[in-house]
């Protein structure tokens, strides 16, 4: 994949990246918008991997560390550029962030419902775990 650049998005990509998750991303989030968004980058500015090629937007994934665990989210490619390595480039390049902040293993929250997702993960070596249940609380109306 010579031709793709994977770097970390700033302040200046936030709407691209919502227009763009608004095309490629699999469900929505309490945290997508400009607000959610900036908070992300501000706070990590290493978290959130964008993938360019030919000055296109064709990938993302948050690779969000917080000293403790390793979370992925919203890997997503580009409806037209799928099947082409994006995503596993995005994950390898989330991964190698992780190791360089001393993080071990790396969680991936996936709906049942996405069996392309798993055939994703699985083959980036990613195992299913099928004693944890997600328990949420919003904290805001
Ligand atoms: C899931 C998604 C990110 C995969 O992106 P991608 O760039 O097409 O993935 P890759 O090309 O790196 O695929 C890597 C491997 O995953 C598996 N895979 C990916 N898409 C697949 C599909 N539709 N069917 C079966 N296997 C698939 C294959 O093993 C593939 O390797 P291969 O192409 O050599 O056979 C993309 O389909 C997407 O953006 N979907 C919508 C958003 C989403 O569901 N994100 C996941 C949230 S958990």
């Amino acid at each position: 994949m010579s031709d793709l650049h994977i770097r970390c998005a700033d302040l200046t990509h936030i709407d691209a990246v919502l227009r763009f998750w608004h095309e490629a991303a699999e469900g929505t989030s309490i945290s997508d918008d400009h607000d959610g968004v900036a908070r992300l980058i501000s706070r990590d500015p290493g978290a959130l991997l964008l993938a360019d090629r030919d000055g296109r937007l064709v990938g993302s994934v948050i690779a969000g560390f917080d000293g403790w665990r390793c979370s992925v989210y919203r890997l997503a490619v580009h409806p037209d550029c799928r099947r082409q390595g994006i995503a596993t480039a995005l994950m390898e390049a989330a991964e190698q962030r992780f190791l360089d902040l001393g993080g071990r293993r790396v969680d991936a929250m996936v709906l049942e419902a996405n069996e392309r997702a798993h055939h994703t993960w699985a083959a980036g070596g990613y195992q299913r775990e099928d004693h944890w249940r997600r328990w949420v609380k919003p904290l805001t109306d």
